[in-house]
């Protein structure tokens, strides 16, 4: 080894023996003839000290400049005095009697310690000079702790790591596929696997019992700020078990992760709240519970009232629920103008609020509603003070979107998140399909989850059913692990039979052809003896991001893709030249 210690190795039990530290020139400075250098590495800061009188180490340390990378030798020697409370290492220096350059360093357009202060295209483009800062190698730290941490728990369980393959034929996981052409088959392609979903249910008939894998995933989607179209999944998959097995054996693990790299004990177990009331409280399956805030059906008193906007929504079908905002009272017309634009961005015509002042509605769409003031009084509970916001829609599910996002924003805007609060929730009973009626004409059932989840067995009857509301009503065996409002974990029991799975695949509008075309090698697995299976599911990244309480994704992906997706350190994607596109067969049309 070049060294004999790290960076923030030394201490005052160290002083009088002779050590080489190895690492980069962080600052210097110069005190009456004396140099200063600050040496980093990886772990830490220690300084070191150059006297005029060791010439030729002195005439080197006059020449160094940031970021050169260097190997000293020298005695740790007490600093007296000179103390610097600020370094673990700051109650000793090396006083340096040889140097070595080992490499020169160009002036970094920044320097780590100012990382934070450069826009965030600078430290991707120059992604090695970024990692350099502690923030970064904690991060980085922090992933790689993590991640054995799972290794090591499913390990400990029985589960086998297998890893399955990147060239693939796409699993319709709801996201646009990568494609790959295939220079072998003409004109074919491989799509790159948005998960291992069916690789790992086929582990199952395989009779592998339990699988886990830290896999990467692959979606062409935009990207958002715990969204990346390449990230990574812990995975894992059962046989043999029920709901509340595999909800138990990964709730160990999130336990056993918290515990050990953030010192938090998690609830045991974790609460469970079904999707219904999720959606009807909370206005949607990823609530954040660390504040009350719920979404209030006041529907009923707003029958009563001859508001347009109310009854014409009523009439057709829909709902009004109001939040209740304690002290909103508070906010300008130009702050409640806005909250109307926001909710606009989710569906909303608009956003109808009032005020309640002196136990009566004030201002907005008081003068509509004062027939039914003290019910809606009553029935949301609010006092003086605060203001009513109400979502109004023909369709109950843009009602949850728009309130569900509006408390959101507004628990964070009102600074109703405690710091350093963990809640945690597992979502269940999701319906098995829902009803998109933009899918083309006349609509179609798509999944909840994916199409490999099983209804639940009292459910499964009702895929006969030609009825909307019957199919509607059929639920499934999904669960999602939710922390603070966002979605760590989604998992279900898979369907093993295939006559289930292909009158799902024709529910979802898959027709036998299109099936046995996409999903033949499934459904023929599933034939030969598949045992009852399921799974889940993390997002590892996203588990990285609580972790170290960023809410930016890219902060915990060593090389992470930009908002269109690009790479600026490798300037990844890129033209590539005529002879590896002919290699192909392929010519790019440009738009
Ligand atoms: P799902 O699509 O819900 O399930 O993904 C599981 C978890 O992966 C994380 N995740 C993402 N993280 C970052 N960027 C993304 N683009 C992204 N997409 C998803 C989330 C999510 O909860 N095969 C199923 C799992 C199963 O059924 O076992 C699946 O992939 O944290």
């Amino acid at each position: 080894m070049q060294r004999t210690h790290h960076c923030n190795q030394l201490r005052k039990d160290h002083i009088g023996q002779t050590v080489t530290l190895a690492g980069w020139v962080n600052n210097y400075r110069d005190l009456g003839g004396v140099r200063f250098i600050d040496l980093r590495d990886r772990e830490g800061v220690t300084q070191i000290v150059f006297h005029p009188e060791a010439k030729e180490a002195h005439a080197v340390a006059q020449k160094l400049r940031r970021e050169d990378v260097i190997t000293i030798t020298g005695a740790c020697i007490d600093r007296e005095g000179g103390e610097n409370p600020k370094l673990d290492t700051g109650k000793i220096e090396v006083d340096c009697k040889s140097i070595e350059v080992l490499a020169d360093a160009e002036t970094p357009p920044f320097i780590p310690d100012e990382a934070e202060k450069v826009g965030e295209e600078t430290r991707l483009r120059y992604r090695y000079i970024d990692m350099r800062q502690p923030r970064m190698l904690n991060i980085l730290k922090t992933r790689h702790r993590v991640a054995k941490l799972m290794r090591d728990y499913y390990d400990e369980q029985g589960f086998y790591e297998i890893e399955t393959p990147f060239l693939c034929r796409s699993t319709p996981e709801g996201a646009r596929d990568f494609l790959v052409p295939s220079r072998l088959q003409a004109g074919e392609f491989y799509a790159l696997p948005q998960s291992p979903q069916i690789f790992k249910q086929i582990c199952m008939v395989g009779g592998i019992e339990k699988y886990f894998q830290i896999a990467r995933c692959f979606r062409d989607e935009d990207p958002r700020a715990d969204r990346q179209a390449e990230f990574t999944q812990l995975d894992m998959e059962m046989s043999f078990v029920t709901q509340e097995d595999v909800i138990a054996i990964n709730e160990g693990m999130v336990r056993k992760v918290w515990k050990e790299v953030a010192g938090v004990d998690i609830p045991d177990p974790i609460p469970h709240m079904i999707y219904a009331e999720a959606m009807e409280k909370y206005g949607s399956d990823r609530p954040d519970l660390r504040f009350d805030m719920q979404l209030i059906d006041v529907t009923e008193a707003c029958t009563k009232t001859d508001f347009k906007v109310f009854s014409g929504a009523i009439a057709a079908g829909g709902i009004v629920k109001a939040i209740r905002v304690p002290g909103g009272a508070k906010m300008s017309r130009k702050e409640t103008d806005a909250l109307a634009e926001f909710a606009k961005e989710f569906g909303a015509g608009g956003l109808p609020t009032t005020k309640i002042e002196g136990g009566k509605l004030a201002t907005g769409v008081a003068k509509f509603l004062e027939p039914i003031t003290d019910e809606l009084i009553a029935t949301t509970g609010a006092q003086d003070g605060d203001l009513l916001c109400f979502g109004v829609d023909a369709k109950p599910a843009t009602v949850h979107r728009v309130l569900g996002e509006l408390r959101v924003k507004l628990g964070n805007d009102l600074g109703l998140i405690k710091e350093g609060d963990w809640q945690w929730v597992w979502i269940v009973d999701f319906p098995m399909v829902e009803y998109d009626d933009q899918a083309g004409s006349g609509g179609r059932w798509k999944s909840l989850h994916h199409p490999f989840t099983a209804p639940k067995p009292e459910d499964v009857d009702k895929l006969d059913s030609t009825d909307h509301d019957t199919i509607a009503s059929i639920k499934s065996n999904a669960y999602d692990l939710v922390l603070n409002g966002s979605e760590l974990g989604g998992g279900s029991i898979r369907i093993h039979r295939s006559d289930v799975q292909g009158k799902v695949f024709k529910l979802l509008g898959i027709d036998e052809a299109e099936a046995k075309a996409k999903f033949g090698f499934l459904l023929d697995a599933l034939s030969y003896g598949a045992p009852p299976h399921g799974g889940i599911a993390f997002g590892l990244d996203r588990i990285v991001m609580h972790l170290c309480n960023t809410t930016n994704i890219r902060d915990v992906i060593a090389f992470p893709k930009t908002q269109n997706g690009a790479d600026l350190m490798t300037e990844a994607p890129s033209a590539v030249d005529d002879v590896q596109l002919k290699e192909l067969h392929l010519r790019t049309v440009l738009p």
